[in-house]
């Protein structure tokens, strides 16, 4: 079976943005492929390094998230990257091989060192983030990364050193690909994409009441002034969003009665209110429970590392065998 390896930096809840774009396609490849899926906490510390403080409880929420989302220990291995050493031993031998030219190139990095300004990104560590996401990657020997565009540089460079260290010291490690399934951006309630950093989500824990309230708040056809006027479901965050969440034909009979002005912006908002309420339902079930049973959730972050460390070793054994450094 092909390996599929991706993480997320541990963020705390997730949003609906998160779901739509990238953790429902996990929860889909689950089932087809052998997973690991992780928390990138050694990330995190390339540029939030000087306060750690949320780092723990971020990262026991988002997996609480996972799990509620409908990832399953039983099917694919939900681990914790710091608790796998492993991985900062393979980046120190990729950051051997790899040029700092490549990495002063990364355009994600030329573009964050203008464009952070609250922390001081100016360290080693934060330069050498794909290094670190390259081991990452080539530790359990992924052939598919699932990833949003955002990352396709990072596993452009991950193919580059993995074909460099395999010209130095034999074929260890595959070339991986990046699995840019669905590109979904989803609007925020303030008519940005959805992003944590601009406080415009709707999380998967939202209540009933949330959701209906940040629905509310949400921009529909701003050229549609007075309730007669015909809108414009094309231009409008709430019917598109809606879309997303309701059957085609439902979107279509809402589109037409918009048109018509049939229907107004608030009749479109409760119906979306309604369907992410609906969506949310089983997932809320499950984040109840594990919100009740943190313990649980701890324990599959705990074995799912165990399992991958097992992994990790192996490899590792590998590799220090290619490099003469098998003592
Ligand atoms: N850089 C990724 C992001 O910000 C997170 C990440 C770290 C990752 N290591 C990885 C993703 C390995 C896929 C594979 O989203």
């Amino acid at each position: 079976m092909k390996r599929i390896v991706s993480g997320m930096r541990p963020t705390g809840k997730l949003h609906l943005g998160n779901y739509e774009g990238a953790l429902k396609n996990w929860i889909r490849l689950q089932n087809d492929y052998e997973c690991f899926f992780f928390v990138a906490d050694w990330h995190a510390l390339t540029s939030d390094y000087a306060d750690t403080s949320l780092i723990k409880a971020n990262t026991m929420a988002m997996v609480t998230d996972w799990l509620a989302a409908g990832l399953d220990p039983e099917r694919c291995t939900i681990f914790l990257q710091s608790l796998v050493p492993e991985h900062a031993e393979l980046h120190l031998y990729f950051s051997a091989v790899t040029p700092l030219g490549w990495l002063e190139r990364v355009p994600t990095y030329k573009e964050q060192r203008e464009n952070i300004t609250d922390k001081d990104v100016g360290n080693y560590a934060f330069l050498g983030y794909p290094v670190l996401q390259a081991a990452d990657i080539s530790m359990y020997r992924a052939n598919y990364v699932p990833v949003g565009k955002d990352q396709a540089a990072h596993i452009e460079l991950t193919r580059e050193i993995v074909r460099r260290f395999n010209n130095f010291y034999g074929d260890v490690f595959p070339e991986p690909e990046a699995l840019h399934t669905e590109v979904l951006t989803l609007t925020g309630t303030d008519g940005r994409k959805m992003s944590k950093s601009y406080n415009n989500t709707i999380e998967l824990s939202d209540s009933p009441d949330i959701i209906r309230l940040k629905t509310r708040q949400m921009i529909t056809d701003r050229t549609r002034i007075k309730r007669t006027d015909p809108g414009h479901p094309e231009a409008c965050d709430v019917c598109q969003m809606h879309r997303l969440f309701v059957p085609a034909e439902i979107a279509d009979r809402f589109d037409d009665d918009c048109r018509a002005a049939r229907i107004g912006c608030v009749d479109r908002k409760r119906a979306l209110a309604d369907a992410l309420i609906e969506r949310l339902a089983p997932i809320h079930e499950r984040l109840n429970y594990y919100r009740d049973h943190q313990d649980e959730v701890r324990n599959i972050l705990l074995e799912g590392s165990r399992r991958a460390r097992e992994e990790a070793r192996r490899v590792m054994s590998d590799v220090r065998r290619a490099m003469q450094i098998d003592w």
